[in-house]
This record gives C-alpha cells, sequence and structure tokens, in this order.
C-alpha cells in the first residue's frame, strides 16, 4: 500500500473510531428513562441533560471552526454544553431543569452538528496533504474524551435509583474463585513512565509526555485487589471512627459528608446490600471493593501498609524479573480481549478478584488491568517534558493542584484504547464514585 493509501486509510480508522464510539455514548443515555434526564444522580456534577449535548459541543468546538473553518450555527449551546465540572472545593450546582433546553431542542442541535462535523471530517481525511496539521491528533481527543465520558457517566447512571434506568443487558456474574492473599515481592528495577514512541504516530494525552524512566525499590504488592470482604473486616473494626487512620482533610471530609462505608455499599438491618448497576444483590464477598483514595488510605494503613506509588504499579504490572524489558500490558504484547480482565464495556459491574489469570503479571499479580481502577499515593503532576495540547491547553494542566491523585489500569467501563500502559486517570482523593479499587504495598 503506498504512503497515500495508508494516510487515507488510517484517517477512515479514525472516522470508523469516532462513529463507534458516538454508539457508545448513544448507548449509555438509552439507558435512562424520559422522566430522569434531568436528573442530577451526583450532586457536584451537571444534570444528565448537560451531557447529552456536551458529547457534539466538545467536538464541535474542538474541530469545526479549527480544523474545518465551520461557522457555529447555534452559538449558545456550544458554550452552554461547553464544560463539566470538576467538583473540588466548590460549592454544589444550584441550577434547576428549567434552566436546561428541551430535549428535542439539544438532540436537533446534536443530529446537525454530527451531519456538519461527519461531511467535513469525510472530505478533509480523503486528503491527508490538506488541512489542520494536528487533524489526526484532534481526531485522537474527540474519540478518547468521549471514550472517557462513557465511563464517568455510566458510574452517573450507577448512583440513579434502578427504577428510573432501562435495564441493559447483564453479563451472568462470572463464579469467583477461592484465592488467599498474599503479597508478591517485586525486586528493585526500573520502570519506564510515559508514552515511548515508536514510529511517532501513537497517541497520547500531554500528560503522558515525555517517556522517561525511573528506579524502583524492591518492595512487596498485594497480589489481588482488597476485595468488599476484607474491608468489611476494616469496617467492623472500627475503621471509620478512627482518626489516627485518616489524613486530617479526609477524616473532615468523611466527617461532614457523613461517610460510613463504601458509596457502592448499603445496611439493611444487619446485612450489607450492594449497589449494582441494575438492581441490588447480597454484598458480593469476593468483589474489589470500590471506594474513594481516602477510604483506600485508611485501609492500608490500618494494615501498616501503603497504598503503590504510580512507579511501584508500573513496575508491578509492566516489568520483568530478569533485567530491564518491559511489557505493554501485564500479560505481554497481545492486543487487551475478554480473558485478560474485565474492561472495555464487558460488565456493567466488576468480577471476582482472580477471575482472569490470563491477564496476571511477569510477577503474577493478577487484576492490575480492568476491574476496576487502581488508587495510588502519587498526585497527579506533569512528566518532565510536559507541554499543554495547544488545542485542549486544560485538558491536564487545571488539575495539576496538588489535590488529585493518579489511577492505573481501568475499569470494567474503560475503553480498550485507554488500556494502554501510559494512559494516567486522576481523580481527588474525596470522591467515592468512580469505579476505583485499590491494592497495598509494603516497602
Ligand atoms: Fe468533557
Amino acid at each position: 500500500m503506498g504512503a497515500l493509501a495508508t494516510a487515507v486509510r488510517i484517517r477512515h480508522d479514525l472516522h470508523t473510531r469516532l462513529l463507534d464510539a458516538r454508539a457508545r455514548t448513544d448507548e449509555i443515555f438509552q439507558l435512562v428513562r424520559e422522566e430522569a434526564l434531568y436528573d442530577r444522580p451526583i450532586a457536584e456534577r451537571h444534570r444528565i441533560i448537560f451531557y447529552l449535548g456536551h458529547m457534539e459541543a466538545f467536538d464541535w468546538n474542538l474541530l469545526a471552526h479549527r480544523a474545518f473553518g465551520l461557522r457555529s450555527f447555534q452559538p449558545g449551546f456550544d458554550h452552554l454544553f461547553a464544560f463539566g465540572i470538576d467538583p473540588v472545593g466548590a460549592g454544589l450546582p444550584t441550577d434547576t431543569p428549567a434552566d436546561w433546553p428541551a430535549r428535542e431542542e439539544v438532540e436537533r442541535y446534536n443530529q446537525r452538528l454530527r451531519e456538519e462535523l461527519d461531511h467535513a471530517i469525510e472530505h478533509a481525511l480523503t486528503r491527508p496533504a490538506e488541512g489542520h496539521p494536528h487533524l489526526l491528533a484532534m481526531l485522537e481527543v474527540a474519540i478518547e474524551h468521549r471514550l472517557m465520558h462513557a465511563e464517568t457517566l455510566a458510574y452517573m447512571l450507577h448512583r440513579l435509583p434502578a427504577k428510573r434506568k432501562i435495564c441493559g443487558p447483564e453479563r451472568g456474574a462470572l463464579t469467583a474463585v477461592r484465592v488467599k492473599p498474599r503479597l508478591v515481592e517485586i525486586p528493585a528495577g526500573s520502570a519506564t513512565l510515559g508514552l515511548q514512541r515508536v514510529t511517532g504516530d501513537e497517541f497520547g494525552w500531554d500528560n503522558e509526555i515525555d517517556a522517561h524512566e525511573v528506579d524502583v525499590a524492591e518492595f512487596a504488592i498485594e497480589c489481588y485487589n482488597v476485595t468488599n470482604h476484607e474491608f468489611l473486616r476494616f469496617l467492623q473494626a472500627g475503621g471509620y471512627e478512627n482518626r489516627s487512620l485518616w489524613r486530617e482533610e479526609a477524616w473532615a471530609w468523611k466527617q461532614k459528608e457523613g461517610i460510613e462505608h463504601p458509596m457502592f455499599w448499603r445496611r439493611e438491618g444487619n446485612l450489607w446490600v450492594y449497589r449494582r448497576m441494575f438492581g441490588e444483590i447480597r454484598l458480593p464477598l469476593e468483589w474489589p471493593v470500590y471506594v474513594s483514595q481516602a477510604e483506600a488510605s485508611a485501609y492500608a494503613k490500618w494494615l501498616g501498609r501503603k497504598l503503590p506509588t504510580e512507579a511501584q504499579f508500573h513496575r508491578a504490572a509492566y516489568g520483568t524479573p530478569g533485567g530491564r524489558s518491559e511489557r505493554s500490558y501485564p500479560w505481554g504484547e497481545e492486543a487487551p480481549s475478554a480473558s485478560r480482565g474485565n474492561f472495555d464495556f464487558q460488565s456493567w459491574d466488576p468480577s471476582p478478584v482472580g477471575a482472569h489469570p490470563e491477564g496476571a503479571s511477569a510477577f503474577g499479580v493478577q487484576d492490575l488491568v480492568g476491574n476496576g481502577w487502581e488508587w495510588t499515593r502519587t498526585k497527579f503532576a506533569p512528566f518532565p517534558g510536559f507541554a499543554p495540547m495547544p488545542f485542549y491547553p486544560g485538558y491536564s494542566a487545571n488539575f495539576f493542584d496538588g489535590k488529585h491523585y493518579v489511577l492505573k489500569g481501568g475499569s470494567p467501563r474503560t475503553a480498550r484504547c485507554l488500556l494502554r500502559r501510559s494512559f494516567r486517570n486522576w481523580f481527588q482523593p474525596h470522591y467515592p464514585y468512580v469505579y476505583a479499587t485499590f491494592r497495598c504495598v509494603e516497602d
């Protein structure tokens, strides 16, 4: 295939991926019952209707004028749906449903916007020599931004009462494997953080640049994620009432919000029940516990352990015992597939820990990618050589405030392209809604 034909094919692949990503976000809005579209399932975030417009307005604001010279046909909506809310410190939003446009208006905007963008993309893609020099990267940004929202929307809708949702297809639960919690020794070695470019065309967000090697001293890491069962023991031992286990601001947050157990749990008499995406079940003891970083840190401290650093996670997940070679995924070089872990929209809920032994790392550590993001104790900060993307300067830089922590790995609702080694997720430590679990280290 000639260079021109290859360039055209790459561009068509990008357009296909954008259409696939749209299908993912369309699918999630179909779960919302008509009467729930203006609900706000998470008090700190926008109402659901915002996200219906945001998916498209983001693409439009990114691409329309900059890449294609298109003129806005509804600038009011471009602005209204431009930005989400990062809930650090600020007060809760106070808007009412009446402040938002009717669903039909938003859908008309979305439809026209898609038609105009698709037409422009089709035109540009067959002419690789013309157009904006960053067009390919901008399309990757549009695709990954949308896929990230496919996940954040899922955990937002997780908070919506079951009767306000239309039940989607559910995978049967995987059988719990009997696993014994244990520590795995990881010898000292190096870890490469950030995106290593081989062809130069690989996409990564600004916070993944530049690749650099760090030395990691020997440490031991838990083979499996902390389960609901293990976390229940912490709770029963009074972990939520033991002030010495909590950082000062974490304790203040917990007291203020009245947090006494993981957000996905609910007490019913003497029983604990678990909020799945669609309905409740008895607390599944073998599933990884989903908690905030503050809760994860308190648990680790209770055991005299810590959360891993970002570099320790890398070493355990991608490193190898003999020497300096590293893997692209914990299991090796093969692309992610269902036998390796619970990711890429396979399920709405976690699997039991240890259910994917084929996804184990070279050291035998399991479930590092999939089944829940993993909290680290590393604050989200730029790598050496960081430069913001010119067409999305605030993507990462707005969060280098010392108030967010890095998460690695991926959840059942994380798209496969986001499972690359260098991808970094981040949240503030007092945000309990994320599909995020953890494991501890001794170092
Ligand atoms: Fe967004």
